[in-house]
């Protein structure tokens, strides 16, 4: 395995991520038992800081893991992370686990445990304009996972099976679809286009309701995108004018194939294209200057 030479952070120490390891008995390890989050940086500029530790709050009440860091903790551990990268433009990892404990036992162990706790950055780098312009395949899928979807978990074997099968397909997505609905990717949220108006399934329990959806959303608001959050048949699906997939990490592609269909006349659409820019346009005023008017 070859890991890059660059500062993480692991339970109050900042050292080469090569350098770092958890114990076996880390319930993480053992059981998934733990929460993650995913945090663009821009220009070494979090975006949404808040809400991505707003998510990881929720996420580890959720599951009953006391948050170990106060939101300042937080940010002070993430600056240094940030700041020690030789890129500007990063993706941050952070894991919080509800620790290691002895004997192994599904229940919560009787005496507390000591959270671990995670930081990496990579380097992040926007799709490359090549898929921007030409759009992406996916497949469909049942979705085989939990009813608490909205808990960012690290145990995620239901999604990395999704994926695998998305690789298998030589696609770069699979959309789940439960009960004859659209709920969202292996590692994305979709956005559907039927009739000129932007479609985005409403966050419940059986969905991770991204920043970057929510950004979605904001941006049809400001620029007069006709848009609805409701529920969206499989139908809708695959009778859409276009298909969109969004993450921190991908940002806004279109889906133009799915099961081997054309979305729409399998190019991306107008509504995709307006999208696109104008969250580049977003990218350079604001997320990369931390002007954030929300
Ligand atoms: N995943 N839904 C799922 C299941 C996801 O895993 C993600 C992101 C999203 C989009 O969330 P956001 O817009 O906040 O990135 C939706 C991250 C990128 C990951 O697992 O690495």
């Amino acid at each position: 395995m070859n890991v890059p030479d660059l500062t993480a952070y692991l339970n109050g120490r900042f050292a080469p991520l090569g350098d770092l390891s958890v114990p076996v008995l880390d319930r993480g390890f053992l059981f998934g038992d733990g929460i993650y989050e995913m945090i663009p940086v821009y220009n070494r500029t979090p975006f949404r800081l808040n809400e991505h530790l707003g998510r990881l709050a929720a996420s580890l009440a959720s599951v009953r893991i006391g948050n170990p860091h106060t939101l300042a903790e937080w940010r002070g551990i993430i600056e240094t992370i940030v700041a020690r990268q030789p890129f500007d433009d990063q993706s941050i990892y952070l894991q919080v686990t509800r620790g290691a404990a002895y004997p192994r036992n599904h229940a919560f162990p009787p005496e507390p445990t000591t959270p671990t706790v995670f930081a990496f950055a990579d380097p992040l780098t926007p799709p490359p304009t090549q898929l921007v312009q030409t759009g992406i395949a996916a497949v469909t899928q049942a979705d085989v996972r939990w009813l608490r979807c909205d808990i960012k978990a690290i145990s995620l074997l239901a999604n990395v099976l999704a994926r695998q099968s998305a690789v298998d397909a030589g696609v770069a997505e699979t959309v789940l679809l439960r009960d004859g609905k659209l709920i969202e990717g292996s590692a994305s949220n979709i956005f559907v286009v039927k009739d000129g108006v932007i479609l985005a399934p409403p966050p419940s329990n059986l969905m991770l309701t991204g920043i970057t959806y929510d950004l979605v959303l904001e941006l049809a608001d400001r620029h007069g995108l006709p848009h609805q959050v409701r529920d969206i048949t499989e139908a809708e699906l695959r009778g859409a004018g276009e298909v969109w997939l969004t993450s921190s990490s991908k940002e806004v592609l279109a889906i133009v194939t799915l099961d081997g269909a054309p979305v729409g006349n399998g190019a991306p659409g107008p509504i995709y294209k307006a999208m696109y820019q104008h969250y580049q346009v977003f990218k350079a005023g604001v997320m990369r200057t931390g002007k954030d008017t929300q």
